[in-house]
């Protein structure tokens, strides 16, 4: 008798209800946390050219994105800001009235019970588009460290209940843990950008947070696409120095980053299903070419199966309306 005749796999996917019931991995609208662009301006809803249903709104227009998200049941909004000027020192990041800080505080008042998560990082406050404070065309890590550390403060005087900072400084997590601490803020969690590669996955994302370095490229703050073994020391310190929350960004060509991560860390995992990757999928939605739910929401599922516990997408709002069709 060969093997199979006892072990025949396709018994548990006969019918819908047994693969239901076998279902190794579930994604729900609790797994999602949806980016939002916040612009300077009045009544302002830009749409972004490379990302089809994601715009970049005003603080006006900016409770109507909130509530629809939170009316589809997502719980969770990450926050960019656009400011109106930039300068070298990005020091609108940490303004008590800059546009980051004018939104969290709108968000707290009008929509309550959303978790609010900050990115915290200077390339979209900065006129040279780098994510830290530059000196001979080089990013310098101490000095930029506090910079992120008042940045952080900021947005949760403001209101924010997550910073998760993204520049890719040495020491950033244990810097913001610690003017955090310092101001009283020991129960504001950090979700660090732990693992973040220098990736052509983030085009769409510059061109929405205009945010693209005028000069050079990120090579020299985030982790090149070759190494695994370097993003688990980068996510070995990040916990060390007090992480809450660890991502994994870009997600879908870095799946075995999160599932490496998943065996050998104990926190929570995020990880960023970017721009570039959203783009794909609706460039080739838009050609016909593709099933768009079919392969969004097999994507995400992968994410998730990876490891994540969380994942940050543009498609949180489609996503959470296929959900409830289905389930
Ligand atoms: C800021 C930041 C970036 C993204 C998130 N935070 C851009 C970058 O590092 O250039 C990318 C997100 C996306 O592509 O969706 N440092």
């Amino acid at each position: 008798m060969a093997a199979y005749h006892k072990h025949r796999m396709r018994r548990l996917r006969n019918n819908a209800a047994i693969r239901k019931m076998t279902r190794e991995t579930l994604v729900t609208v609790d797994d999602f946390i949806y980016p939002i662009f916040v612009t300077y301006g009045k009544d302002v809803q830009d749409s972004i050219e490379a990302m089809p249903g994601i715009f970049r709104v005003s603080i006006d227009n900016l409770n109507k994105e909130v509530r629809n998200a939170y009316d589809l049941g997502i719980q969770s909004v990450l926050l960019f800001g656009i400011p109106e000027a930039k300068d070298s020192f990005g020091s609108d990041s940490y303004n008590p009235n800059g546009i980051i800080q004018l939104a969290i505080k709108e968000i707290r008042n009008t929509t309550p019970n959303i978790l609010i998560i900050t990115d915290v990082c200077m390339c979209e406050y900065t006129d040279h588009g780098h994510c830290g404070i530059t000196e001979n065309g080089a990013v310098n890590n101490d000095k930029t460290l506090d910079i992120l550390s008042k940045i952080a403060v900021s947005h949760v005087e403001a209101g924010s209940d997550i910073v998760a900072p993204s520049a890719m400084m040495d020491g950033q997590v244990a810097a913001i843990r610690s003017s955090l601490d310092q101001n009283g803020y020991v129960d504001s969690p950090i979700m660090a950008y732990s693992a973040k590669y220098a990736s052509g996955f983030y085009g769409p994302f510059r061109e929405a947070a205009m945010s693209a370095p005028s000069y050079g490229d990120r090579q020299t703050y985030q982790l090149d696409k070759a190494n695994i073994r370097e993003a688990m020391e980068e996510i070995r310190l990040d916990v060390e120095e007090g992480a809450d929350i660890i991502m994994v960004k870009p997600a879908l060509s870095y799946l075995d980053v999160i599932s490496a991560a998943r065996n050998r860390f104990a926190l929570p995992i995020a990880s960023y299903n970017v721009s570039g990757e959203y783009s794909m999928i609706k460039a080739a939605a838009q050609n016909g070419w593709i099933d768009e739910r079919r392969i969004a929401l097999e994507i995400l599922t992968s994410i998730k199966r990876a490891g994540a516990d969380m994942i940050i997408t543009y498609y949180a709002k489609e996503a959470a309306q296929w959900l409830s069709k289905t389930n």
